[in-house]
């Protein structure tokens, strides 16, 4: 029977979902970074944006009641929201609507939509959590330095600005097939002291390739390669690292990508999983992406002629789910083999 004690568990689901629309709407807005940034009260950042008084209260009661402003000042709570953001942005921005409308695809093979833009910008603001620290340290440990590099679905071009920084030398493109994505990275990378040195094609990554007669010594591809595994399957895949192999023979190759280990119930246990990768699981085969294990992507490599560089996963004191990898790749028999 329903009692009090049972419905307020069951409303936590419910909580969760409007409170991460609510802040995910005013992150966006600028809203947590005038309060936790720039120190601003609640209610002068909510007047900043919202025009109608009776909202600006009601959003300072709900942030109150929630936990998230206290004495009209944002909280450690809000704090940790706005170190998180990417996560809001690609889960919430990028996903939202592929969660609320996920029963669209239950009877029908259809990708539910999702908005692309949001979803490369909040990878890559992610990334610079989890997927940049780890091309650092692979990175740093290879010791080499390139003159050409290429990003294979750039999001908002935060890798192509790293890398810039770290190699002075290198020249840099990327590509990204969303063309609002496409336009947030030109902006972001315009932006940067790097613009001189960084060109940004509309275009995807098997679409590039063939189009294109630029060389390069280094690729990137994160979190991208299992979008190509939904697109067009293993064969796909086979044929875009054919594209990048054939052409650049000497590249050297950086993936990063998810270790798909979701049907490990014991492992599924760890907090950051249930919290976090449980529901980025569910969302891939809604959206026509298809994610694997390190396994599989190590035997393929394998088998399409490559040798791994190098291999590494994680960040440490911040995601050590073992789940974010990363692998140098380049062709067999070239290099120091
Ligand atoms: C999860 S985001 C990753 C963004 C960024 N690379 C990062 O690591 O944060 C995936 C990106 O891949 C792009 N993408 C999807 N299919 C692609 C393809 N076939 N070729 C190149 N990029 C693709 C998407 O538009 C999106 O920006």
């Amino acid at each position: 029977m329903l009692t009090r004690n049972r419905l307020i568990d069951a409303l936590e689901p419910f909580s969760g979902f409007v409170q991460s629309a609510v802040l995910y709407n005013l992150l966006e807005h600028g809203v947590v970074e005038q309060l936790v940034v720039n120190g601003v009260s609640a209610r002068k950042a909510l007047e900043s944006v919202v025009t109608t008084p009776e909202r600006v209260d009601a959003l300072a009661l709900f942030l109150r009641t929630a936990g998230y402003v206290v004495d009209d000042r944002a909280t450690d709570k809000l704090v940790r929201i706005w170190e998180a953001r990417g996560w809001y942005q690609m889960m919430i921005g990028g996903y939202g609507r592929t969660f609320l409308e996920i029963g669209r695809g239950f009877g029908s093979p259809a990708a539910v939509p999702r908005d692309g833009r949001m979803v490369g910008i909040g990878s890559c603001e992610i990334s610079v959590h989890d997927a940049i620290p780890l091309m650092d340290r692979v990175l740093d440990r290879r010791g080499r330095s390139y003159r050409s590099g290429i990003d294979l679905g750039c999001g908002s071009g935060i890798f192509l600005t790293t890398l810039a920084a770290k190699y002075p030398g290198m020249r840099l493109t990327g590509i990204e097939p969303s063309p609002e994505g496409a336009a947030a990275a030109a902006d972001f990378v315009g932006e940067s002291p790097y613009a001189d040195r960084i060109d940004i094609v509309t275009a995807d990554a098997i679409g590039h390739l063939e189009n294109t007669g630029a060389r390069y010594d280094f690729g990137i591809i994160s979190f991208v390669i299992h979008e190509i595994l939904g697109q067009s399957g293993e064969v796909g895949v086979r044929a875009f690292l054919r594209a990048l192999f054939d052409t650049n023979p000497d590249i050297e190759l950086l993936v990063i990508d998810i270790d798909y280990c979701w049907d490990d119930a014991e492992r599924m246990r760890d907090p950051h999983r249930t919290n976090y990768y449980n529901h980025y699981f569910l969302l891939h085969p809604f959206t026509d992406q298809r994610l694997a294990t390190k396994e599989y992507w190590t035997d393929l490599y394998g088998s399409a002629g490559l040798t791994v560089i190098d291999a590494d996963a994680d960040t440490p004191g911040l995601d050590e789910t073992g789940i974010v990898t990363a692998t140098l790749l380049r062709r067999s028999g070239t290099g120091d083999d």
